[in-house]
């Protein structure tokens, strides 16, 4: 099977991957020609795991193949996979820009019966647009929303726990269906409906989700008032069935290219759908004030300016992203406060060097490319991120490096029983101090 990819961002990237990876002819197209030149030479500036890996193995199988341009892979395939941005703009809506520019491109090819896949994450009713716009040229269109995450993305791709395929076409669902064959175990992982809702559950699912956090996160303030202890209420309520044991972790909150931006255009479509999302407004306050609590927390604490420092500046683990990262809020608050900040993460010094780097405040930033060294005369360490060296760290080592340390621990990863044991103050949330 031959298709064609428009987009090598992470979504891109990976599924053009996972496809190429089954053994299709994959043809991934973006318009940035210095990544597609990388991407030539086994390049990119995405850490994932697993995805160097496979990145080199699908280049020398030659079923992976960079383009530039749409029109150089007019040729080779019909069928086209749209994993271009939809960022927010400044009216909060998702920007969709690139979705219709990319569409536009691949209606003036020359290739007949074109089945054009949405997996951007687009508002309900897109496709419909799409479909009217272009009703007089021979293009079918798709909605098939994806669920992976970052840090995860390759074992999610391969094995997904659904396809959701939104269209009324019969011959692009069995085309559809061909396409994701050999990565479902059971067909009826495979969803088919119409394509307003494949549209609206990407949205859910991820409303949904970040709805738990925010939830959790509640909780845990009133924890904090009352010496109850949010890992118990976790597991408390993680056993309930209708409620299951995922996102449960309170902390910092979400970050990330997804949920952010998802609530906000979700909730600029509402109104303007006039309809005002209450629950989903609540969500994104609700994580915006978990990371302005935790700041404060810190400086209230330390009063006044010093040494801290960070440990992770991803939005999660096993990634170097860090859009919408709860880091870059609490280096902010720092900076504003005149604090110097020693930062260390596995893999997203530069990405957050970048971030700061026109800050009138850049040279307070000091980064490490060791967790111990970053600790080094410095008594306050921040946890961001709870990538898995920082829980297995070595507390005596920690200790060694700074006396009267005192850890605020944004994503809970240590045990309170340990850090007592080690006399270490430690500050975690909705845990008692
Ligand atoms: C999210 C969804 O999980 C994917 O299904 C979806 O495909 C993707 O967005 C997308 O729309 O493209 P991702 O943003 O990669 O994936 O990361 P998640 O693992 O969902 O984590 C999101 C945020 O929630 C992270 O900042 C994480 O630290 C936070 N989180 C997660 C918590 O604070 N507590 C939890 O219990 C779980």
């Amino acid at each position: 099977m031959n298709l064609t990819v428009v987009g090598a961002g992470y979504i891109g990237l990976v599924t053009s991957l996972c496809f190429s990876e089954v053994g299709y002819n994959v043809f991934c197209v973006d318009v940035d020609q210095n990544k597609i030149q990388n991407l030539k030479k086994g390049i990119s500036n995405i850490y994932e795991p697993q995805l160097e890996r496979i990145l080199h193995s699908n280049i020398s199988s030659q079923k992976i193949h960079f383009f530039d341009n749409l029109k150089a892979t007019e040729a080779h395939s019909s069928l086209y996979f749209i994993t271009v941005g939809t960022p927010l703009n400044s009216n909060n809506e998702a920007d969709l820009t690139q979705v219709f520019s990319t569409v536009e491109q691949i209606a003036l090819l020359n290739n007949p019966k074109k089945l054009v896949v949405i997996k951007s994450t687009v508002p309900p009713g897109t496709l419909q647009l799409l479909k009217e716009k272009y009703k007089n040229k021979d293009i079918e269109f798709v909605s098939n929303p994806e669920f992976i995450r970052e840090g995860s993305a390759f074992s999610d791709c391969m094995n997904p726990d659904r396809i959701i395929i939104g269209t009324d076409s019969k011959s692009a669902t069995q085309t559809l269906f061909e396409v994701y064959k050999p990565f479902v175990k059971n067909p009826k992982s495979i969803i088919y409906m119409d394509p307003a809702s494949a549209e609206l559950t990407k949205y859910a699912a991820n409303i949904m989700l970040a709805s738990k956090i925010s939830l959790m996160n509640e909780f845990s303030r009133i924890c904090e008032k009352t010496g109850a202890n949010i890992d118990s209420v976790e597991i408390g309520i993680a056993s309930d069935q209708r409620i299951g044991p995922h996102f449960l972790k309170a902390g910092l909150g979400y970050g990330g290219s997804c949920f952010p931006k998802d609530i906000h255009s979700f909730i600029t479509l509402g109104k303007q759908l006039n309809e005002d999302l209450l629950v989903s407004k609540a969500v994104a306050q609700t994580n915006d004030f978990q990371i302005e609590r935790f700041a404060k927390k810190i400086i209230d604490h330390v009063q006044k300016p010093q040494k801290v420092t960070l440990w992770g500046a991803s939005f999660k683990p096993e990634t170097n992203d860090t859009r919408e990262a709860p880091a870059i809020k609490i280096i902010q608050k720092l900076l504003e406060q005149k604090f110097e900040v020693n930062i260390y993460d596995p893999a997203a010094n530069q990405s957050i060097s970048h971030c700061f780097e026109k800050h009138p405040q850049f040279k307070s930033l000091h980064f490490f490319n060791d967790q111990y060294e970053a600790l080094t005369n410095c008594q306050y360490l921040v946890i961001c991120t709870e990538w898995k060296q920082f829980a297995s760290a070595d507390l005596e080592k920690m200790k060694s490096k700074s006396s009267q340390l005192h850890i605020f621990d944004g994503r809970n990863i240590f045990s309170l029983e340990d850090l007592k044991k080690k006399n270490i103050s430690y500050y975690s949330i909705g845990r008692p101090q």
